[in-house]
């Protein structure tokens, strides 16, 4: 599957939300989804550290590994070269300090050639930002709610309900922006809240959750095609449902074989003309 689609940079995503043109994200963690991704004409994917839950089954983002994101980017940058790729930083890859911020950020650009990396949090990690920035790498922020801090937040909540909530949101939103960050997402934010910070930045501020008036909206693939089982966010649309299509194919799968119809003669190699007649005089040869 190839495409003639050319691959967004960080200026163009920007020309975007300047002409009002919705930017189109979506997570993606392996080589055939990604593969659709770009043929569907996607703007943007990221590799979430959500594959900790829709890959690996934990129950949340925190066990992910750098290793692990790499290993899913390098196959997502495989099938979508003409799509803008973001590596998403998982839990302790930056916390620590500039250094393995910047380290870890940087293999994901080395190791698996994403465009740019998304970390979580608002004014508490500007320093990081700053030292990702002075690396020349393009960063994209994350506030709201930040599954990684998901304990502190008292669970996976909705952020900015409250006046006070919302405050800091809009402080974190421009603290982020006034580093040089090139993008922002916003996760699960009351919509009128998010569409004050969008129209208030000059970068693309991207939403998961918070809202029609975003610059442009992200989802998470498994969610979007029914795969993913545990729990549906409220603000999941569910396009189709791979879980009851592939179950059942797998139903009808173990049907054919208890029942001997598959495979048919179809689905057999059989020997090569001229051979198959001689099959019998080997056989006699092991009786
Ligand atoms: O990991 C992820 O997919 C994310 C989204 C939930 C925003 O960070």
């Amino acid at each position: 599957m190839t495409t003639d689609k050319k691959k967004h940079s960080i200026h163009t995503l920007q020309e975007m939300k300047r002409e009002g043109k919705k930017i189109v994200w979506l997570t993606s963690y392996d080589f055939p989804t990604a593969q659709f991704a770009e043929a569907a004409g996607l703007d943007m994917l990221l590799v979430g550290d959500s594959l900790g839950m829709c890959v690996y089954g934990y129950e949340g983002t925190v066990p992910v590994t750098m290793d692990q994101c790499i290993v899913h980017s390098e196959a997502v940058r495989r099938a979508a070269p003409n799509t803008f790729v973001v590596g998403d930083m998982p839990f302790l890859s930056y916390q620590v300090s500039d250094e393995e911020a910047v380290r870890n950020a940087g293999r994901f650009l080395k190791e698996a050639g994403v465009d740019a990396v998304k970390l979580e949090g608002g004014k508490r990690v500007t320093r990081r930002i700053h030292a990702l920035l002075d690396a020349g790498i393009v960063v994209c922020g994350h506030i709201g709610l930040t599954p990684q801090s998901s304990g502190q937040l008292g669970g996976h909540k909705a952020q900015g309900r409250t006046i006070d909530s919302a405050r800091a949101l809009i402080e974190d939103a421009l603290a982020i922006e006034e580093t040089g960050a090139q993008l922002l997402l916003l996760e699960a934010v009351p919509p009128e809240v998010a569409g004050f910070i969008a129209r208030k930045l000059r970068i693309p501020v991207l939403s998961i959750g918070a809202g029609p008036e975003c610059d442009g909206q992200l989802i998470i693939v498994s969610d979007l095609i029914g795969q993913f089982q545990a729990f549906t966010p409220k603000f999941v649309k569910k396009y189709c449902d791979v879980a009851t299509t592939v179950t059942d194919a797998m139903k009808s799968y173990a049907a054919d074989v208890r029942a001997g119809t598959f495979p048919a003669d179809e689905h057999c190699y059989h020997m090569l003309k001229g051979e198959g007649e001689r099959l019998p005089e080997l056989m006699k040869e092991f009786e």
